[in-house]
């Protein structure tokens, strides 16, 4: 190839990457491969000016900024639902609204898997749409809310309105979208939601407008200024003025019909032309509604019932053995790509050997993969009408498939490991653990350039990370790294060194220690050098600690102490308060008012502060709430007035876990 056609290809190239990255939410390739195009492109460019492309993404000043859309503050904001898995929870919360004197009808409504969204019309024009985003401020997406064929621009009377309801895309256009796409050779829609969310936030409204969104409205911000006294009330009142309401609602005497309806739609929910993964149920009344209250995030008059997991079979191609961090040997189905509740799924975990031996799955078999939400899908079982003659049976292996060393099986635990310490697939696992998001989240560090840093020998062990910089220029020479990414990988690096100690516990991989437990353990503790101190019978002191986490943390420490200590003395060393409050109340306005029968308003005062809250003394629009006591006088009238929510002491009590 000529180097003006590798210029087109390259520009495409990463145009393609870019687009999907900014519009779509998609990540064609790893930040550092995306780096590597960028710089080969860069390199031809120097060399070959007269083949610049006025499109090159090298002439943009940062990619796509303009995504920045604008803000928009919510007077009442976007709460999300508690979930509920299973009957006996949602009698439980049936229960607790009935001790507090209540005899409660609900609605039950199907839950849309889509974006919510904000609707506000002024004299019966839609004038502002926007998305929820962390509930108190979302972005302006007016112009594509425009677009969305189901959303009335114009009301048939000329009232003002502020709606909220869930954009969504059909899962029949999802299709359509993907079988174009497929045949341009562009990377498939996972699944409507994503897309709708992607859609949603595009900046060329014309782009949304192909996208074919829908929506369904649920709720009414005011809903006392129309005269309405109850949810189900209110869905007949938007229907009735044209917003298109999902029609399956129903209005139940009590939590028996509610359980019914959710028997009547947990099956017959796939044949609908949209996804819902739940059934979101609401007390009736708004009057109740407003009695029973808030938490901070979600209101208490209502739940989310999530619908168990769905399953769809497709044929298990190949099983594939990764070696995890602690050394864990999982068996993986390589399957034929297939849609599971509204996902492309191409791989599933078969979780180890007793489980494919026990439901009897081999190789070329018809299998049953299951995927709810963000979990990793899984084979659930073989469809053995359909089994060919050709399966393999299969057989565990017995060496590391990393290192070669012999697997060993725990007794009682149905993993094999690889107990090889020096194992390369152990050791590259847990420097991407201790990298990874939710860890030390050092952007840029991921799994190809650990394998790259690691075959090169930068990096042995997780402390070789801190030392990277010691070799800048080295690196700067490698093939797909450059100058720039270089830096900015050094940068994360540094950065990485503020991380909570919390985070640093988890990153370090101890077998059982996840973030829980490290939060747990760094308010304990407070300090790595405590942590090292700490003894099997200290630990298990702790609440939620038990023998296993002791253990294993035990036997960690001692081995480790050495790397603990080079963390320390590179700067990773976290000091945190001990056992210091959580901070619920973080970039909060809050005003008391009345008098509080079981703290005083300095006590008060002081918890939310420390829950890094601000008490303020007067009302205004930046209140987050109010907790009114007994006799609370006009800061209460003024919460009322400016719509702000009003909490009772027993509620905030309950929030700061008193
Ligand atoms: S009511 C305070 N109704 O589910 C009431 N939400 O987990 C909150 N959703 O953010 C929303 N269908 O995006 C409600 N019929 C429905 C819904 C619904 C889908 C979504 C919505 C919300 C999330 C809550």
């Amino acid at each position: 190839m000529n180097p003006q056609e590798k210029i087109k290809e390259l520009v495409e190239l990463l145009n393609k990457y870019s687009q999907e990255y900014y519009n779509n939410d998609v990540s064609l390739v790893s930040d550092y491969e995306y780096d590597s195009l960028l710089r080969e492109l860069e390199t031809l460019e120097n060399q070959y000016p007269e083949y610049i492309l006025p499109n090159s993404p090298t002439r943009r000043v940062g990619d796509f900024q303009e995504t920045e859309l604008e803000k928009i503050y919510y007077q009442t904001p976007m709460l999300s639902l508690a979930d509920v898995f299973n009957c006996n929870e949602l009698r439980d919360f049936d229960m607790r609204i009935r001790k507090e004197g209540f005899n409660p009808h609900y609605v039950c409504e199907l839950k849309i898997d889509g974006i919510a969204s904000n609707a506000s019309y002024e004299n019966g024009k839609f004038v502002l749409g926007s998305t929820r985003g962390n509930g108190l401020v979302g972005e302006n997406i007016t112009a594509n809310m425009n677009t969305i064929n189901s959303l009335p621009k114009k009301l048939a009377n000329n009232m003002s309105i502020e709606l909220r309801g869930e954009v969504y895309m059909k899962k029949s256009v999802l299709n359509y979208l993907n079988n174009i796409r497929e045949k341009n050779g562009e990377t498939l829609f996972k699944n409507p939601r994503n897309a709708a969310g992607g859609s949603l936030r595009q900046l060329n409204p014309e782009i949304t407008r192909k996208r074919n969104l829908d929506i369904f409205n649920y709720t009414i911000v005011n809903p006392k200024q129309y005269g309405l006294q109850g949810q189900y009330e209110a869905l007949k009142f938007l229907e009735k003025v044209g917003f298109s309401v999902n029609p399956n609602y129903e209005y139940c005497e009590n939590i028996d019909d509610v359980i019914n309806y959710i028997e009547k739609w947990k099956d017959t929910r796939k044949d609908l032309d949209y996804e819902t993964d739940g059934v979101v149920i609401k007390v009736d009344n708004f009057d109740m509604q407003e009695a029973i209250g808030y938490t901070i995030k979600t209101p208490k008059w209502a739940v989310a019932y999530k619908f168990p997991a769905l399953e769809v079979e497709t044929k298990m191609l190949n099983i594939i053995f990764t070696v995890g961090r602690t050394g864990n040997i999982t068996p993986n189905a390589v399957l034929e790509p297939v849609m599971i509740a509204g996902s492309l799924v191409q791989r599933a975990t078969l979780n180890n050997e007793d489980f494919i031996i026990d439901r009897d799955i081999r190789i070329g078999d018809y299998v049953l993969v299951r995927k709810a939400g963000e979990i990793i899908p899984e084979v659930v079982r073989v469809n053995f009408d359909r089994r060919g003659s050709d399966v393999k049976p299969f057989y565990m292996i017995d060496k590391c498939p990393e290192c070669g060393s012999e697997l060993v099986r725990a007794k009682d635990e149905a993993v094999h490991y690889c107990l090889n310490e020096e194992c390369p697939g152990r050791i590259r696992a847990g420097l991407v653990y201790f990298a990874s998001r939710g860890c030390m989240d050092i952007d840029g560090l991921g799994e190809k350039l650990v394998e790259d840093l690691f075959r090169r020998g930068y990096l042995k062990k997780i402390t070789d990370i801190y030392r990277l910089k010691n070799y800048q220029s080295e690196l700067e020479m490698i093939e797909g790294l450059g100058e720039k990414s270089v830096q900015s990988l050094l940068d994360a690096i540094e950065n990485s060194k503020n991380n909570s100690l919390d985070k640093v516990i988890t990153s370090l991989g101890i077998r059982f220690v996840g973030g829980k437990i490290s939060k747990i353990l760094a308010k304990q503790y407070g300090s790595l050098d405590n942590l090292l101190k700490a003894s099997y019978n200290d630990l298990l002191n702790i609440k939620d600690i038990g023998e296993a986490i002791a253990n294993s943390l035990v036997n960690y420490m001692a081995k480790n102490s050495d790397l603990v200590r080079e963390l320390q003395s590179l700067g990773i060393n976290p000091i945190e308060e001990v056992n210091e409050n959580e901070q619920i109340f973080k970039g909060m306005t809050i005003v008391l008012t009345g008098k509080l029968e079981s703290l005083t308003r300095e006590e008060a005062t002081k918890i939310i502060e420390d829950m890094g809250g601000n008490a303020a003394s007067s009302v205004s629009k930046k209140t987050s709430f109010v907790v009114a006591g007994s006799d609370a006088g006009s800061k209460k009238t003024k919460a009322e007035e400016l719509n702000i929510k009003i909490i009772s002491e027993q509620e905030f009590l309950e929030m700061i876990k008193r």
